[in-house]
């Protein structure tokens, strides 16, 4: 991959998404055996929204690579509170860390820090936008699970704050995949994010409810309604709990439906769903480590 910074799912080609997905899949034989790799390098960790997985997901990532992290910590504790710029804080933490991963409620922010580094930077996340390393993850987690191509994937939830919907459906293009996009009408996905898919090709379908189209997919993808996006908190009321995909609702689904999800949940998915031969979503979480070894790989190799 030949690419600075990763802030955009966009940026990635079929070759670009392969390699990575092959990288990992050659780590993940051997996930003890790399720490020779990256001794000295540092990554910096700056998270100004909560995050569990993808945090450290590349905490573990850099350290089973050799390296080690540097963490911002809350926005509360760091300078950011004393009203310190984004553009100052990733310029000053470029002085530390040889690459940083950079969440932030802001769409954009990751785009707008990178043209204040020299080093490479990861967009873990800005507000509505991007979350292209989610997506890698995702893409690995169908190809482990029948494949990437000639495949039909339920995408349900809020398509409209959903940052992971965004990138996803943005990197599917790539293959032959046919997406359904399941939302309420308010939560639709955002007339760019629809434009994009069009111009690319993409075949894509939207529906309001997921039982007429579930038995013609392969996955589905269940996403968590960003509660925290809504400017509204009667607006979140009025679709909160209208998904919710349980044992029932899985009995008109194709027995090797994989059912996934970025997490965190709410109640989306029951928990006994959990123990059924169609969840992948905790394995889903568990592939962020060799992915995002791959892909601190590929950036550290590219920067050098
Ligand atoms: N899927 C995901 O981004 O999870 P976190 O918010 O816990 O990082």
């Amino acid at each position: 991959m030949h690419q600075d910074h990763l802030l955009s799912a966009t940026q990635l080609s079929r070759e670009d998404i392969e390699t990575i997905l092959d990288r990992a899949a050659a780590i993940e034989t051997n996930l003890d055996g790399w720490e020779a790799q990256y001794s000295g390098m540092v990554l910096g960790l700056c998270f100004f929204e909560p995050s569990t997985r993808t945090r450290m997901s590349f905490d573990a990532a850099m350290k089973r690579l050799g390296g080690r992290t540097i963490d911002m910590g809350s926005v509360d504790n760091s300078s950011i509170s004393k009203g310190e710029t984004l553009a100052d804080t990733v310029r000053v933490i470029a002085g530390y860390a040889d690459v940083i991963v950079l969440r932030h409620p802001s769409e954009g922010a990751a785009k707008l820090a990178a043209e204040f580094v020299d080093v490479p930077i990861i967009n873990a996340g800005d507000g509505a936008g991007q979350h292209p390393t989610q997506t890698l993850l995702d893409l690995y987690t169908m190809r482990e699970n029948g494949g990437l191509d000639e495949t039909t994937i339920g995408i349900a939830g809020d398509l409209k704050y959903g940052r992971t919907v965004h990138s996803l459906a943005a990197a599917l293009t790539n293959f032959d995949v046919r997406q359904h996009f399941i939302s309420p009408e308010s939560l639709q996905l955002p007339r760019n994010i629809r434009y994009d898919l069009h111009e690319s090709g993409a075949e894509v379908r939207e529906h309001t409810d997921i039982k007429p189209v579930l038995p013609e997919l392969d996955i589905l993808y269940v996403t968590r309604i960003q509660r925290e996006r809504f400017p509204d908190e009667n607006e979140y009321q009025r679709v909160a709990g209208q998904y919710r995909v349980d044992t029932d609702v899985l009995s008109h689904a194709d027995d090797n439906l994989t059912v996934m999800h970025p997490l965190p949940r709410v109640d989306e998915i029951a928990p006994e769903v959990d123990d059924t031969e169609h969840a992948a979503y905790f394995e889903q979480a568990h592939n962020g480590v060799p992915v995002r070894m791959a892909l601190l790989d590929a950036l550290i190799q590219g920067a050098k």
